[in-house]
Order: structure tokens, then C-alpha cells, then sequence
């Protein structure tokens, strides 16, 4: 009987193991709202009668959806499947038990279990239904760095999504707002980056297919401080994940720009107290003070000249370094130009006088700038269509560097004063003498002809403009016909009248500089510093003119102007004082106003990872102004008096 028994119950599990359910290799993944299959079939041929399949949740044991008794049974189903289970009964003839769920919810996500019973026996499958959703992982730790490294900010895909699928994925600096770089149908965009990361972020093109979209920062400056967010978009979905990136402090170049504004610092107050404990010593010989002397114009000067270099190997901006090093290069230039104006060391100064002149400033200063200008305009103009802008923009940069030249080479063969034999003073030399200021002249109103031009190339401004470009030559003119008018008019020899004259073709050439500069910079982000810098020039172009100007009005009452001097000479202690004290204000002063600035503004920058002064032009050039205006009020003050004596 036993064994009957077990025989009996061997042919049952034969026969219960007759057919195999099979469902899905994986799990499905469906986004929320839409439609699944959750398939569910055999492949051997089943008796229809008696046949039951049920789908139920595993885990909670709800029922889904019933088919019993040759139909589907919605009364014992839970409600809320009521409407969203579909059950193909047409296809059950094919062994297909397949449920289909529309408009997925997030509660749907889990196991699910289909059961069928028949008269061979019974079998399941489960079928997991997940949603799909993109997992981004960047990493838990902040990531720290020395000034100039590279370092790798972390972010990878983990999700079902395949990265072939992935449509964008973008890196931005959170604290700030900025597009690092843009990754989108498969390749990088490096010119949507942000210009601060442009040519220094990369992926690692190897990893990409790993879903690995790690982000390459190379030789990190102070400002790249901060938190950044790698966002990925695909499908309709999207994701993020941050990195933090922290400072750990200077880097050796850091350290030697401190070094160098410390050196400029010291060596300016140390050469300062020197000279002036040598000067209140009688006993000294002249060589001395004028050895400290020069080293007090060349040594802080080349010192801020280096510090601001490497500043702009570092964290400055191309245009912000280009400037600052050229001034500091050309300081000495105008420092020993302005030496003639303090009483003593005259005898020293002859045989340096003639390689230092301020018109070299002029003109090198000039030259520095217009090539910064003319690149900018070159890359903002980059993209259109139209090339002219363009071509202009490089005939007037041309044009610039050829007048540049020419005004350092008129000024060498000018006759200088000091070397005219006394007595004898022949017209035609007087004449000659005269065609080159003209010529100088000419020179400078192009000059400011191209400056505009190549303002109005770049910003397109409104047409009032136009009237500038031929009013500011027109001023310049002015200057050397007042003599010739004075000639002709006699109320015009009035001293009050002439002053009157220089202080308006001055002031009115310097409003219609700002009124362009306002006019054409307003929307441009650097309009601040560019005003600066371009004031500044101005304010040496109406230096140089006047001292053209003067040396030619002096010239041509060069007999009356000695008596003049030597009378004058008593009465100008107070005025030499003045010029001695400007001239240590130019010299000392502003090399430690401008080092303790950078110093600040590295140290405080290296703390807050963000600069404090956008740029330090708007310091550098302001301060450099005012040193500059007092010898142009010194030198229309010149051309006053010579001219007024005539
Ligand atoms: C079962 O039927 C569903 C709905 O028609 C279909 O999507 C699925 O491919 C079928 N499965 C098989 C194995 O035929
Ligand atoms: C990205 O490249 C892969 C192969 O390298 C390709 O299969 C996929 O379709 C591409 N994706 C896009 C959005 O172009
Ligand atoms: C991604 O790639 C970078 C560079 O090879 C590697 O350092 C990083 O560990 C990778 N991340 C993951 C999650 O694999
Ligand atoms: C980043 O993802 C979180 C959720 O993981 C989300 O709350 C946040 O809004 C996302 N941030 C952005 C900027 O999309």
C-alpha cells in the first residue's frame, strides 16, 4: 500500500513538473505613468479547463488580477487595480499570461508574482518592476589642492541607462553660477565653457563609456574654490551629484609675488630714508645720492614690474597684467623725465636725459595697450561674418604701432635747446624745427583718431560719436596755434585769456574722452578699468604735447626765456618743493600703495577663494593719474609762461 502510495505521488510530480512559467530575464524598468508588460508564459500547450492564473503582489500578497473559470474575476481584485491591470485573454489559447499595467505609480514598484494552475499541475514566475531613474554619485570627501595642480572632481552614472543614452551632462560651479563644461551628444563643447575654465577641464575620455564622467581641473587657481555640480540629463531624466573642492594655500609662485611686492616695499622706504639722511648730510658727494637716487627710480619699480607678472601667470587677467607690467616697466621712464623738475642732481641727469624721454613712455605705453585692445577686438569679432570690422580693427592697430614709431624718431632728431650755439639763431633752422612739431602734431591726432576708431569698431556706438573723431584732432591743434594767433590777435596776449585757453582745450580734450569712453564701454564688463587705462594715456598724450610745445615756444624766445629763467629761478622754491614732494609720491608712494594692494589682494583671495577688486587696474592706473596730472598742470603751466612772456 506504501509503495503504491509513493509510485502514485511520483507520477503526480512528473506531472506537475510538466510545464515551466517563465517571465522576464531582468527587471523591467519604466519610467512613472507609463505602461508595462510584465510577461508571464509557457511554452507547452495547456488544457484550458480548470485553468487558473493569478498575479499577486509577492511581498504583500495582494491580488492583482485573477483568472478563473474561463474569465477574468475584477470583483476580487484590489480596487485600486480595478482599471490599470489589462489581462490578454485572447492570447491564454498561446500560453501567454501576460498582465499588461497602465499608468505606472511609484507604489507599483516591487515583486510580483504570476501563479498558474492547471490539471498538469502549477508553476510561477516573478517579475520585478523597478523605475527607472538615473542615480548620480560624485564623492563624499572634499577634494584639496595646492595652488597650480591638477585635481579630478568625481561624478559617475550608476543607473540602468547606458551612457550611449546619456544626452547631457553638464559641470557647473554652484556658488557662482558658472558653466565649467558642457557634454552633450557625445562630445565636449569646450567654447560654452565659462572663460575662467576654458583649455582647463576635461573628461576622461577612456572612462565616458564606464558612465565615469569625472571632471579634469588643471592647474587650479585660488577662485576655483568651491562647489561644483555635475548634472546629467537622459531620457527625461536628470540627476546631480556635488564635489568640493578646497584650498590648501600659496603656491611658490604666490609666494614669490609676496616676496617680490615685499622687496619693492621695503627697498623703496629703505632708498627713501637713505637719500634723504645723505641729502641732510652735507659732507656727501653728489655720485652717491645720485646712485640712490636712480636705485630708488629703478629697483621697486622692476620689483612691482615682476610681482605683477607673475600675478598674471597666476590669477590675473590677460589684459589686467599686459597693462600693469608695461606701466611698471615705463615708470622709471617718467620718474627720471620728472627729475629734471627737482633742484639738484641736474649734472648727473644730462647724459640720461636724452635715452628717457617721456614721449618713449608715450609711445611704448601706447603700443602695449593697442595690442592688448586689438587682440580683444580680434577674438570678440571672431565669429562674424563680416570681416571688415576686422581688417579695420588691424589697419588701425597698423597705423598705431608705425606713429608710435615715427614720434619716438622725431622726437631723437629734434633739436634740443640746451645744444644751440647762443648768438647765432638762423631762420631756417627755427623752420625746420617747426615742420617737426607740425608733423608731431599730425601724429598725435592720429593716433587719437585710431584710439576712437578702434573704440567704435569694437562697440559700435551711436552716431554723435562721429563728431568726437573730428573734434578731439581739432583741439590738439589748438595748442601750438595759440602762438600764431597771439601774433595776429592782441587781446589773445592777455595772460588771464591764455590761461583761460590751456585749461579749456585741456579739459574739454579730456570730458570728450570720458563722454566716448561713457558712451561706447558702458555695456562691456571691463568698462571700469578700461577707463582707467585709457585716462591715464590721455593725461601723458596732453603731457607730451605741451612739453613739444613748450620746448618749441621756448625756442623761438630762447633769449628772453634765459632771463626769464634766471629770474624765475628765485622766486620757485615753493614750486620745487611741490615737485620734489610729487616726485616721492610717484616714486615711493605709489609703489606702496600698489604692493600693499596686490599683497591684500592675494592673501585676502587665497582666504575667500573669489577676488575682492575685480581687477586692479581700477587702483593701479587711478593713483598713477594723479602723479601724472601734476606734471601736466606743470607743463601747461610752462607753456603758459613762455608763451605769455613772447
Ligand atoms: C504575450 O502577450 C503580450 C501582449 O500581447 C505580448 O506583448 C508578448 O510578447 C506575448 N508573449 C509571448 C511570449 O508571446
Ligand atoms: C554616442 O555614441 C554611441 C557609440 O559610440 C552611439 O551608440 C550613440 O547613439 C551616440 N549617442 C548620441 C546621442 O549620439
Ligand atoms: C573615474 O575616472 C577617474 C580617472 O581615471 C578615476 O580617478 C575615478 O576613480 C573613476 N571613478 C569611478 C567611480 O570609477
Ligand atoms: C539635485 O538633486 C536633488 C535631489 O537629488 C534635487 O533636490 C535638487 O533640486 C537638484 N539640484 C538641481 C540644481 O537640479
Amino acid at each position: 500500500m506504501m509503495e503504491i502510495t509513493c509510485i502514485f505521488m511520483s507520477i503526480l510530480m512528473i506531472v506537475a513538473d510538466g510545464f515551466t512559467v517563465h517571465g522576464p530575464s531582468g527587471p523591467l524598468f519604466a519610467p512613472l505613468g507609463s505602461s508595462v508588460v510584465l510577461l508571464c508564459y509557457v511554452n507547452e500547450l495547456l488544457v484550458m479547463e480548470d485553468l487558473e492564473v493569478e498575479w499577486r503582489r509577492t511581498d504583500s500578497g495582494t491580488l492583482v488580477h485573477l483568472y478563473q473559470d474561463g474569465e477574468s474575476r475584477p470583483e476580487v481584485q484590489q480596487q485600486d487595480y480595478h482599471e490599470r491591470a489589462h489581462f490578454f485573454t485572447d492570447q491564454i489559447q498561446h500560453g501567454n499570461f501576460s498582465l499588461r499595467l497602465d499608468n505606472l505609480r511609484a507604489e507599483d514598484e516591487g515583486r510580483y508574482t504570476c501563479r498558474v494552475y492547471s490539471q498538469q499541475g502549477s508553476g510561477e514566475t516573478v517579475v520585478q518592476i523597478k523605475h527607472e531613474c538615473l542615480l548620480v554619485s560624485g564623492s563624499d570627501r572634499s577634494v584639496s589642492a595646492y595652488d597650480g595642480e591638477d585635481v579630478t572632481l568625481s561624478c559617475s552614472v550608476d543607473s540602468h541607462i547606458t551612457p550611449e543614452h546619456i544626452e547631457e551632462v553638464l559641470w557647473r560651479k554652484t556658488d557662482e553660477d558658472i558653466l565649467v563644461l558642457l557634454f552633450k551628444n557625445n562630445k565636449t563643447l569646450p567654447d560654452t565653457s565659462d572663460e575662467r575654465y576654458r583649455d582647463r577641464v576635461e573628461l576622461f575620455t577612456a572612462e565616458i563609456p564606464k558612465g565615469n564622467f569625472s571632471l579634469r581641473l588643471k592647474s587650479v587657481r585660488t577662485e576655483d574654490k568651491g562647489v561644483y555640480m555635475c548634472h546629467v540629463f537622459a531620457g527625461g531624466l536628470s540627476a546631480n551629484a556635488t564635489a568640493k573642492l578646497e584650498q590648501l594655500g600659496f603656491s611658490a609662485w604666490h609666494i614669490t609675488v609676496l616676496i617680490f611686492c615685499f622687496a619693492a616695499t621695503f627697498g623703496a622706504v629703505l632708498l627713501f630714508c637713505c637719500l634723504n639722511y645723505y641729502r641732510s648730510k652735507n659732507t656727501v658727494t653728489s655720485s652717491i645720492i645720485w646712485n640712490l637716487q636712480v636705485s630708488l627710480v629703478f629697483c621697486p619699480n622692476i620689483c612691482m614690474f615682476f610681482a605683477f607678472m607673475l600675478w598674471g601667470f597666476t590669477e590675473g587677467s590677460l589684459h589686467e597684467t599686459v597693462t600693469c607690467c608695461a606701466l611698471y616697466f615705463l615708470r622709471p621712464v617718467m620718474l627720471i623725465w620728472a627729475l629734471r623738475y627737482l633742484k639738484y642732481l641736474q649734472d648727473n641727469l644730462k647724459s640720461w636725459i636724452r635715452i628717457f624721454r617721456i614721449t618713449r613712455e608715450f609711445a611704448v605705453f601706447m603700443v602695449f595697450v593697442y595690442s592688448v585692445l586689438f587682440t580683444y577686438v580680434w577674438r570678440k569679432r571672431a565669429h562674424d561674418t563680416d570681416t571688415k570690422p576686422r581688417i579695420f580693427s588691424a589697419v588701425l592697430f597698423g597705423i598705431v604701432v608705425l606713429s608710435c614709431l615715427i614720434l619716438s624718431i622725431v622726437d631723437v632728431s629734434r633739436c634740443p635747446s640746451q645744444e644751440r650755439p647762443s648768438g647765432a639763431s638762423p631762420c631756417n633752422q627755427t623752420l625746420g624745427c617747426r615742420h617737426k612739431l607740425f608733423i608731431f602734431c599730425l601724429i598725435i591726432s592720429i593716433l587719437s583718431d585710431c584710439q576712437l576708431f578702434q573704440f567704435i569698431i569694437l562697440f559700435i556706438p551711436s552716431e554723435e560719436i562721429f563728431v568726437v573723431v573730428f573734434v578731439q584732432p581739432l583741439l590738439l591743434i589748438c595748442i601750438p596755434l595759440l602762438p600764431h594767433l597771439q601774433a595776429k590777435l592782441k587781446f589773445l596776449r592777455h595772460r588771464w585769456i591764455t590761461l583761460l585757453w590751456i585749461i579749456t582745450i585741456t579739459l574739454l580734450d579730456i570730458i570728450l574722452l570720458i563722454y566716448v569712453l561713457l558712451a561706447t564701454l558702458t555695456r562691456e564688463r571691463e568698462y571700469l578699468e578700461w577707463t582707467c587705462v585709457i585716462l591715464f594715456i590721455e593725461v601723458l598724450k596732453m603731457i607730451v604735447v605741451f612739453k613739444e610745445n613748450v620746448q618749441e615756444a621756448e625756442r623761438s624766445v630762447v633769449e628772453r626765456r634765459r632771463q626769464q629763467t634766471e629770474m624765475s629761478q628765485e622766486g620757485s622754491n615753493a614750486l620745487s618743493r611741490c615737485n620734489e614732494i610729487m616726485f616721492m609720491f610717484g616714486a615711493v608712494g605709489l609703489v606702496l600703495l600698489n604692493s600693499v594692494t596686490l599683497t591684500a589682494e592675494l592673501i585676502l583671495k587665497a582666504r575667500n577663494g573669489e577676488r575682492v577688486m575685480k581687477d586692479l587696474r581700477v587702483v593701479v592706473f587711478p593713483s598713477e593719474c594723479v602723479f601724472a596730472l601734476y606734471w601736466l598742470v606743470l607743463q601747461m603751466h610752462a607753456f603758459w609762461r613762455s608763451v605769455t612772456s613772447g
